[in-house]
């Protein structure tokens, strides 16, 4: 009898103190761990980033330099994965797969949107961009405004130009100086019906291949030549199967970094501005570090002696761009006449 007069003077007391001062959810909530295990707890966002270049190039480094401003901002709650050396989507289905909503981010040679939208070739005329201000001219003013808005009609959202730097010339057994060098060459370009002009205008052929099977169609010998820049030319081995370069400055090879606008738009907007911020201060970068990086690839490439190297001659380059006029004349139309005086304005004042 006693026993059970204790029990129930005890469970009364619990009844009472916890109907007086209340059951205190919160503070027992705080104190309870989580279970390591369990993920999602935090929602994450991927950024499944691809592209065709090796890591220690502009595009690689800036890659992963946006990647980690924008992990670092977000407290992790967006991480970018990146995927180089066309490791998950080549130059041929990258952009599919973005607007698919496959993967979210893209940065193509500018080369590479030609196809759906021609005028983008303004920018693969050669000796438009004579000097690397006039690059930034035409990449942040009016060209670069202008043709950002064109791939809205594809629902991607055009955000910003990354820079790599100038081509070059490389052949397998000659050195390319005087026009008459070009005749019986074959090229690997990429696609873009400007740069195979450029090259007939010389007095060669060309012919549209994947970046990532440059090396495997020089090695067959389908193709004696190329255009690309030290960086590329450095990172891909190319100097395996090219025993000569020519310093001609002849393009500009930039990108075009691209995000799938669905996916932009389902972001909160304080990400997005996490995003746009990373954006312009690795866009900062990479255009003061591209130079460097190409600059150390053209000093790797002389002082282990992998390719003979020639700078063009002003006499030469003056014969190069008076075969260049024809390109100019040929796409004046499909380019625009708006794009194509605002080429000439930036030369006129850059020259
Ligand atoms: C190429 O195809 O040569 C380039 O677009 C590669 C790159 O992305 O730099």
């Amino acid at each position: 009898m006693r026993t059970f007069i204790a029990l129930t003077l005890l469970i009364g007391t619990g009844i009472f103190t916890a109907l007086f001062f209340g059951f205190d959810l919160k503070e027992a909530s705080t104190t309870l761990e989580h279970d390591d295990e369990q993920t999602g707890i935090r929602d994450e966002t991927i950024i499944t980033f691809s592209h065709v270049v090796a890591e220690d190039t502009p595009k690689g480094r800036a890659a992963r330099r946006f990647a980690s401003l924008v992990e670092e901002r977000t407290d992790g709650e967006i991480k970018v994965e990146i995927y180089s050396n066309a490791s998950l989507y080549n130059d041929q289905n990258e952009y599919e797969a973005l607007k698919n909503g496959q993967i979210q981010m893209i940065a193509p040679a500018t080369s590479k949107l030609t196809e759906r939208f021609p005028r983008w070739q303004v920018l693969d005329l050669p000796y438009a961009f004579p000097t690397y201000e006039a690059i930034q001219e035409a990449y942040e003013g009016t060209i670069g405004e202008t043709l950002l808005k064109e791939v809205e009609q594809d629902q991607m959202k055009g955000l910003t130009f990354w820079y790599n730097g100038y081509k070059q010339m490389t052949h397998t057994n000659q050195p390319l100086l005087q026009t008459t060098d070009f005749e019986r060459a074959h090229f690997r370009v990429m696609p873009s019906p400007v740069l195979k002009s450029q090259f007939e205008s010389l007095g060669a052929s060309a012919s549209e291949l994947p970046f990532n099977k440059t090396y495997t169609n020089l090695e067959v010998d389908f193709v004696n030549g190329q255009e690309n820049t030290l960086s590329n030319i450095y990172s891909k081995k190319l100097y395996e199967k090219q025993n000569h370069l020519t310093v001609s400055n002849h393009g500009y090879l930039g990108y075009v970094v691209l995000m799938n606008e669905a996916f932009y738009e389902s972001l909160s907007e304080e990400h997005q501005v996490i995003i746009e911020q990373a954006l312009t201060e690795t866009t900062d970068w990479i255009r003061r570090h591209s130079i460097e990086m190409n600059d150390a690839h053209l000093r790797a490439i002389k002082r282990d002696n992998l390719m003979d190297v020639h700078y063009l001659p002003n006499r030469q380059k003056q014969a190069w761009q008076q075969r260049f006029e024809t390109v100019y004349n040929e796409y004046e139309l499909m380019i625009g006449h708006h794009l194509m005086r605002e080429v000439k304005r930036i030369q006129n004042e850059y020259n």
